[in-house]
C-alpha cells in the first residue's frame, strides 16, 4: 500500500482514567518510534476527553468504541456522534463483534450509524467478521457480504475513502488464534473487490485486519496486499507493545 497504515487500540472495557493518562503520556513521548504509521487509540468513554487532551496537536486519533445513530433524542445511556467529536473523538468503532453480541447492534442499525458518524464529522470503522461456525459451514463470505453491504449502504459514494472497515474473525479475537496469512488476504481481496464492484471503482478506503495481533506477528499481517492497517485489542494496553506494533 502507498499510504500510512492506521494502527488502532482498541482497549475496550479497560483502564480508569489515571491509567488512561499515563499511557497517553508515554505514547506522547515515544511517538517518533511510530513515525510512518497512523495511530488512534479507543478508550472507554471516561477516557476519551483525557487522552484527547494528552495527544492533542499530535496526530493520534481518538476513537470511541460505539456511538447512537439519531442526532439526540430520548435514548438513555446512549451518546450521539456528535456528542463524541464535542468530547474530543475523532473516529468511533462501529459493529465490533462484541457490541454485535452483547448489545444488538444489528446490521440495520449501522447502515444508519455508518453515515451518522461521518456527517458529525468522525471516522467510522466498521468491524466486519465471521464466527467460528460460520467459517467451518464455509459462509465466511456470504456472512462478509451481508455485513458490508448493509453498513455501508447509507455512505454517500463520495465519502467511502473516508470509512475504515476492520475485518476480525471473531474466532480469532482475544483467543491468540490467529487466521493464517493466506486466509486473510483471502478475505481482505474479498472485501476489496466487493465494495469496489457494489459501491465504487476505486476500493479506497482503509481495510484494517483484527483478532489477536501483537508484536510477534504484526509485520508479517501488514505485509498482505490490500491489508491497511491493524485493530488491536489485547496487545493494545500496554503503550510499549503498541508501540512495538506501531513500530512493525
Ligand atoms: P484482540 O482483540 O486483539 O484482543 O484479539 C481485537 C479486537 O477485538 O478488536
Amino acid at each position: 500500500m502507498s499510504r500510512r497504515p492506521l494502527v488502532a487500540g482498541n482497549w475496550k472495557m479497560f483502564k480508569t482514567r489515571a491509567e488512561a493518562r499515563a499511557f497517553a503520556e508515554t505514547l506522547a513521548v515515544n511517538l517518533a518510534q511510530a513515525d510512518g504509521v497512523e495511530l488512534a487509540i479507543c478508550p472507554p468513554f471516561t477516557s476519551i476527553d483525557v487522552v484527547a487532551m494528552i495527544l492533542q496537536g499530535t496526530g493520534v486519533g481518538v476513537f470511541r468504541q460505539t456511538g447512537h445513530e439519531s442526532e439526540n433524542g430520548a435514548h438513555t445511556g446512549e451518546v450521539s456522534m456528535g456528542m463524541l467529536a464535542d468530547a474530543g473523538a475523532s473516529g468511533v468503532l462501529l459493529g465490533h463483534s462484541e457490541r454485535r453480541a452483547d448489545c444488538a447492534e444489528t446490521d440495520q442499525a449501522l447502515a444508519r450509524k455508518v453515515p451518522a458518524a461521518l456527517a458529525a464529522g468522525l471516522t467510522p470503522v466498521l468491524c466486519v467478521g465471521e464466527s467460528e461456525f460460520e467459517r467451518d459451514s464455509g459462509s465466511t463470505k456470504a456472512i462478509l457480504d451481508v455485513q458490508v453491504r448493509e453498513g455501508l449502504s447509507g455512505v454517500p459514494k463520495d465519502r467511502l475513502g473516508d470509512v475504515v472497515v476492520a475485518y476480525e474473525p471473531i474466532w480469532a479475537i482475544g483467543t491468540g488464534k490467529i487466521a493464517t496469512a493466506q486466509e486473510i488476504s483471502q478475505m481482505a481481496n474479498f472485501i476489496k473487490e466487493f465494495v469496489s464492484k457494489n459501491f465504487s471503482n476505486i476500493a479506497e478506503f482503509y481495510l484494517l485486519y483484527g483478532g489477536s495481533v501483537s508484536s510477534k506477528n504484526s509485520a508479517e499481517i501488514l505485509q498482505i496486499a490490500n491489508i491497511d492497517g491493524l485493530l488491536v485489542g489485547g496487545a493494545s494496553l500496554d503503550a510499549n507493545e503498541f508501540i512495538a506494533i506501531a513500530n512493525s
